[in-house]
């Protein structure tokens, strides 16, 4: 099958106060629709900025990347951010979510970005909230919920959104195991269930008993990959 993202040779040099940092260095990357992937490395390995360029947020300093069958890393500014509206999920680890939102609401705040009017975004929203468990609090503001229940209604926001793919970049990392597991097996459902296709990033390697697909990073380059194809 095709691929729903694909990069090739990324490379990745941030550039501060004359200092270079090299975060990437030579990435091939594709995950197809559908897939469940999860990118390991300890800290500093480089995997925020391998997600941050595949979903847009920013730019390689070589290389390309793909998705959806658009070419992603030549767009401008303007452009990436309406391909990221329409295509693409995000889930971070600090959960992101609006504080003055109710839950219903940060779970339908994508598709109010996209103009879709209450009647059409809250039915939605709220069977994204039934999905994760999380229909019980849905007038509750973040700071009324646990993290593992903030970071549920962050993943409810980003599968309301019916999105091309899901970036969650350490979605676990402020949670305990137990929750941050639990986490993972939310996400895993609704791949197996809906079908919604994420890479996530963890530096937790018990996490990956729970992941067939795992592409490992160190130093900015992928030094091994299990459960491919
Ligand atoms: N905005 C930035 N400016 C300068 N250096 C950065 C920036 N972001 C990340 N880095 C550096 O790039 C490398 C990879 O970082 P990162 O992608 O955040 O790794 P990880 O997410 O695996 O911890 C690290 O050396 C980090 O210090
Ligand atoms: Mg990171």
């Amino acid at each position: 099958m095709k691929a729903i993202v694909e990069a090739r040779n990324l490379h990745k040099v941030y550039r501060a106060d004359g200092v270079e940092t090299p975060a990437l260095r030579g990435v091939d990357f594709s995950a197809r629709a559908g897939e469940f992937t999860a990118i390991a490395g300890p800290s500093g390995s480089g995997k925020s900025t391998l997600l941050h360029l595949l979903g847009g947020l920013d730019r390689p300093s070589e290389g390309e990347v793909w998705l959806g069958g658009e070419r992603l890393d030549d767009k401008s500014a303007v452009e990436r951010a309406r391909l990221r509206l329409w295509k693409v999920g995000f889930v971070f680890q600090a959960y992101n979510l609006i504080p003055v939102l109710t839950a219903l609401e940060n779970a339908a705040f994508v598709l109010e970005l996209r103009g879709l009017p209450a009647s059409e975004r809250v039915p939605r929203a709220r069977a994204a909230l039934v999905e994760l468990e999380m229909q019980d609090y849905a007038d509750r503001r973040p700071n009324q919920l646990s993290g593992g229940q903030q970071q549920r209604v962050a993943v409810a926001r980003a599968l309301a959104a019916e999105p091309a793919v899901v970036f969650a970049d350490e979605p676990t990392a402020n949670l305990d195991s137990k929750t941050g597991l639990a986490l993972i097996e939310y996400m895993k459902r609704l791949n197996r269930e809906k079908g919604l296709t994420f890479v996530f990033s963890t530096h937790d390697p018990r996490l990956l008993d729970h992941v067939r697909r795992v592409v490992h990073l160190e130093d900015g380059r992928i030094v091994a990959e299990e459960g491919m194809g």
